[in-house]
């Protein structure tokens, strides 16, 4: 059979102009919520099996039909060049981490926030969700966040604290955050699905998707070696689903994760990023996070494709992340 390459009208792309013969697995997915080809095109064969209670075999003809309308042809290195050097990038509203991620969290791509108890993960993800609504001059995105809480730690009183302490309008940028609450893995693997029809829709503009944390549901959920294969399938799919989210709605993907006991010394003394070699290439930009002295911490960059490793400072102060730490007793 021959292969549409070229790029096909928007309308012709709806899901009811399919041809006959996927009709019904479209129609699955429409009612499903899932409209439009991007929304379809971001999902796993696996997914769209449970979403549509269709085969594997329905589901990957199905992605191969609509990957090839939505024209995802290779490019020349030179058209990804230039198409890097304008994404989109949300300050940290630290100059230092700013810099040693070349401009900020970057957009089209995950970025994980590894580290242990308080080492100033989840801090970042609030500031991240303040900063991602600036204008684009003042390092935002113009953007709203839809933050995703797996351990209730999400606190509005802190965030609030936060864009006080930046001279910005509390209740403004509360307005601007979507969080949602997950209970277990499954349950956050159905609100990124869901999350997936909202973006479609097109009701808000979100330009940074937080899951806070990625890990812990994965890692309490599957107890014991027999599922330990259940659990990789599970972290991969998920993986690769938000890393087509970036992709698909040019948006930031942030995740933070937790530290495990290490054999090397690849990050933190003893300690490395949890959930093993499923996730471990997934993300673009790794930091690895750790205390230092006060309100100091440590972020280092490390497994990047980009960068050599590098460590900064950057404190967690009252007013959010900042250069300099809390109190001047501690210079
Ligand atoms: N209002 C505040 N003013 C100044 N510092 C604060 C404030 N709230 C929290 N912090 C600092 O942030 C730390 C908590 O960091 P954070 O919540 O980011 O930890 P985490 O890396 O997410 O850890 P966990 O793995 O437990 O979730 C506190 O120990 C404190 O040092
Ligand atoms: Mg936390």
């Amino acid at each position: 059979m021959e292969k549409r390459v070229k790029a096909v009208p928007q309308e012709e792309k709806e899901i009811k102009k399919q041809p006959k013969t996927l009709d019904d697995v479209r129609k699955k997915l429409d009612n499903a919520g899932f409209r439009t080809p991007e929304s379809i095109a971001v999902c796993s064969p696996d997914e769209l099996t449970k979403i549509a209670h269709i085969s594997i075999g329905e589901a990957e003809q199905l992605l191969e039909k609509i990957r090839d309308e939505l024209s995802i042809i290779p490019k020349t290195a030179e058209e990804l060049y230039d198409e890097e050097r304008k994404r989109g990038k949300i300050t940290t509203n630290s100059v230092e981490l700013d810099t040693m991620l070349n401009g900020g969290v970057w957009t089209k791509e995950i970025t994980e926030f590894a580290g242990s108890y308080s080492a100033g993960k989840t801090q970042l993800c609030f500031q991240l969700s303040i900063t991602t609504q600036l204008p684009l001059e003042d390092g935002g995105l113009d953007g709203e966040v839809f933050f995703l809480d797996t351990e209730g730690t999400f606190s509005p009183q802190r965030v609030a604290e936060m864009a006080v302490g930046q001279g910005l309008e509390p209740r403004k940028f509360l307005k601007g955050i979507t969080v949602a609450r997950a209970f277990d893995s499954n349950h956050q693997m159905d609100i990124v699905r869901k999350f997936i029809t909202m973006m479609e829709k097109e009701e808000k503009k979100y330009k940074l998707l937080i899951i806070d944390s990625f890990a812990t549901h994965f890692r309490s959920d599957y107890t014991g070696k027999n599922r330990l294969m259940a659990r990789q399938q599970n972290i991969m799919q998920h993986a690769s689903t938000l890393a087509n989210i970036a992709q698909m709605f040019d948006m930031a993907v942030v995740v933070t994760n937790q530290v495990m006991a290490s054999i090397d010394d690849l990050a933190d003394g003893a300690t490395q990023p949890a959930l093993g070699l499923a996730w471990a290439h997934r993300p673009q930009t790794r930091l690895f996070l750790r205390k230092s002295r006060g309100s100091g911490r440590i972020a280092r960059l490390f497994d990047s494709p980009r960068y050599p490793e590098k460590e900064v400072v950057f404190y967690v102060t009252e007013g959010g992340i900042s250069d300099k730490p809390y109190s001047e007793d501690e210079w």
